[in-house]
C-alpha cells in the first residue's frame, strides 16, 4: 500500500517542473525533453526504487536517470478481469508490477482464440515493445485480481530508458542467437534474456567456477575459451572433463539440482561470458529444463 501518494500526488497537481542542467543537459540537445515529475513522498519514491533495481528494464540507467525516472512514475491500481494493454491498440505506457499478478495473452492469427503466454509478478515490467519499436500492442494484458502498478509516460521511457534498453538487447542479439541451446526460442524470449544477462570478463587461469561451492549463476561463453575440471579423488588433483568454446554453457547443475558445484569451471584464454542468477534463470529457461537435462548425460562421471 502507499497511502501517501494520491494526497501528494494531488499536491503536485501535475506539476512539470524543470530540473538541474546537469542531468537533462544530453536530453535538451536531443529535442526538448520536457520531465514528467509526479511528486511523492521519500517511502514512495524508495518503494518504487526497489522495484526498478529488479526489473532489467532499467538496470542500464545511472543514478540520475534512475532519480528521472521515478520522479516520473504514476500509480495505477486494478481489479481483476481489466485489460492493461490490449493487442492491437496505440500504446503510450511501460508498466512496472509492484503488487498482483497479470496474465498475458496474444493473437497469433486473425480468427484465432488469443495464446496464454506468461503470468507476470511483481517486479517486471511489461508494455515495452510499443515504445520501444513503435508498433501496435503486440500482446493483451489483463489484470488477474487486485493490482498496483508503477506507470512510465512514452516520453520519459523514450528520452531516458529506450536507448539503454534498446542498446543492450541489440548487442546480444546476435550472441544469442548463436548459442544451440537457445535455438528453441524466439526473437522476443531472446531479448528478454539479454535484457537479464550480465557481463564479465576473466583472465587466462581464473576460476569461473569452484568445484563444491555454492552456485547461483548460470554462464554462458561470449568469446574465448574454458575448461572444466572435477576431482575424483581426494587428495588427487582434478582432471579436465569438458573444454569450452564461445555459444557454450555451464553453471547450470547446481540451479537445477539445488546441489554444490559439480566442477571447476576455468579460464583457458582471456574470455567473455554472460550469467544469469537463479531467478532469471528459472524463469526465462524454465522452458529448456529438459534439453538442459538431457545434456547432462553427457557429463563424464556426473551420473553414476
Ligand atoms: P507491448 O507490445 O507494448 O504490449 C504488450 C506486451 O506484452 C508487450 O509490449 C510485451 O511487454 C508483452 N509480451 C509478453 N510476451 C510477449 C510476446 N511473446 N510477444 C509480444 N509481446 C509480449
Ligand atoms: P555446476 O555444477 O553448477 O558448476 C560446475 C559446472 O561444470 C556444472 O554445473 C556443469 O555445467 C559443468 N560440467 C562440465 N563437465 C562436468 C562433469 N563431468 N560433471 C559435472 N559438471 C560438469
Amino acid at each position: 500500500m502507499v497511502p501517501d501518494f494520491e494526497k501528494a500526488k494531488k499536491m503536485a497537481q501535475n506539476s512539470r517542473t524543470s530540473v538541474s542542467a546537469e542531468v537533462f543537459g544530453k536530453y535538451n540537445a536531443r529535442g526538448m525533453y520536457q520531465p514528467t515529475v509526479i511528486k511523492k513522498s521519500e517511502a514512495v519514491k524508495s518503494k518504487i526504487r526497489s522495484r526498478l533495481q529488479q526489473s532489467f528494464m532499467f538496470n542500464g540507467l545511472d543514478e540520475k536517470e534512475m532519480e528521472v525516472v521515478i520522479d516520473a512514475m504514476d500509480e495505477k491500481r486494478t481489479t481483476k478481469g481489466t485489460n492493461i494493454i490490449i493487442q492491437g491498440e496505440r500504446g503510450n505506457e511501460l508498466y512496472v508490477v509492484e503488487e498482483g499478478e497479470l496474465d498475458c495473452f496474444k493473437k497469433f492469427a486473425e480468427g484465432e482464440e488469443p495464446k496464454y503466454l506468461k503470468t507476470y509478478q511483481p517486479g517486471e515490467a511489461f508494455g515495452e515493445l510499443a515504445l520501444l519499436y513503435n508498433a501496435p500492442r503486440a500482446a493483451t494484458i489483463t489484470s488477474n485480481g487486485d493490482c498496483l502498478l508503477w506507470v512510465l509516460d512514452r516520453n520519459t521511457f523514450n528520452f531516458i530508458v529506450k536507448d539503454a534498453a534498446a542498446r543492450k538487447r541489440e548487442k546480444y542479439e546476435q550472441f544469442l542467437k548463436s548459442v544451440p541451446l537457445l535455438s528453441s526460442m524466439d526473437h522476443y524470449e531472446r531479448s528478454k534474456l539479454s535484457d537479464a544477462i550480465k557481463e564479465q570478463v576473466f583472465e587466462p587461469e581464473e576460476y569461473i567456477i569452484k568445484e563444491g561451492e555454492t552456485g547461483t549463476v548460470f554462464y554462458m561463453l561470449v568469446d574465448g575459451e574454458a575448461v572444466a575440471t572435477k576431482s575424483f579423488e581426494p587428495g588427487k588433483p582434478a582432471q579436465e572433463v569438458k573444454q569450452y568454446k564461445a555459444g557454450d554453457y555451464f553453471g547450470e547443475l547446481a540451479l537445477l539440482k539445488n546441489e554444490p558445484r559439480a566442477a571447476n569451471v576455468i579460464a583457458k584464454t582471456k574470455l567473455k561470458v554472460v550469467s544469469l542468477e537463479r531467478n532469471s534463470f528459472k524463469r526465462l529457461l524454465g522452458p529448456l529444463d529438459d534439453i538442459l537435462k538431457r545434456n547432462m548425460d553427457s557429463y563424464i562421471n556426473y551420473l553414476k
